[in-house]
């Protein structure tokens, strides 16, 4: 059984995501490949699919929205997971006392959920370094805005131990599924 790890990332993040993902996966007994998406033509060859992407602006990148619409008929007939690299800072809820991996879903995953059925879907703490360049005008405007605030808080709050948690649980996944088959 092979695993696909694709992902969508501006500025680097959300691939350290992924190839965490898929090291954990390999390091746990499934065979895993990390992918940039745009890289990716055809999913024959995988028995499973972990789907990733940076959010912006509440929104998932447009490649990776794009890539799962343009497979999802091949998507529903494989076991997929997808998960999103964005809130920043430390605080698990916010100001309203919501959980922040809830209130950062993409806004596209409202669809693409119950498009492609995903056996389970997560978010998780992103990095942002605002020394890197700017990607696009949105992103550009929108850091000015938030330079004097703390919206966007500077540094790397990945966390390493839920990522390589959720990699696991899909290992496990996997081995029920593999047996199953
Ligand atoms: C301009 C800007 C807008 C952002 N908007 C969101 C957002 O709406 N939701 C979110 O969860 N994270 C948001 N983030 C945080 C990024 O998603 C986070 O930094 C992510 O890990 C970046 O991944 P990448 O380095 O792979 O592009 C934003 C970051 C920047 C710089």
């Amino acid at each position: 059984m092979t695993v696909l790890v694709t992902y969508a990332s501006r500025h680097g993040a959300t691939t350290g995501i992924a190839t965490r993902i898929a090291d954990t996966l390999t390091a746990n007994g499934r065979d895993a490949v990390c992918t940039p998406i745009e890289d990716v033509d055809q999913l024959e060859e995988y028995d499973a699919v972990v789907i990733g992407s940076a959010a912006y602006l509440f929104h998932w990148l447009k490649p990776a929205v794009r890539f799962v619409h343009e497979h999802a008929v091949v998507l529903q007939d494989k076991p997929v997971w997808l998960f999103s690299s964005g809130p920043l800072g430390t605080a698990e809820v916010d100001d309203h006392g919501k959980d922040v991996r809830e209130t950062t879903r993409p806004r596209e995953w409202a669809e693409l959920v119950p498009l492609i059925r995903p056996r389970g879907d997560r978010v998780f703490f992103g990095a942002y370094h605002p020394a890197l360049p700017a990607v696009g005008l949105g992103e550009r405007v929108v850091r000015r805005l938030s330079a004097k605030s703390t919206t966007l808080p500077a540094g790397d709050f990945r966390d390493w131990g839920d990522v390589e948690a959720w990699a696991r649980e899909i290992a496990t996944e996997l081995a029920a599924y593999t047996k199953s088959a």
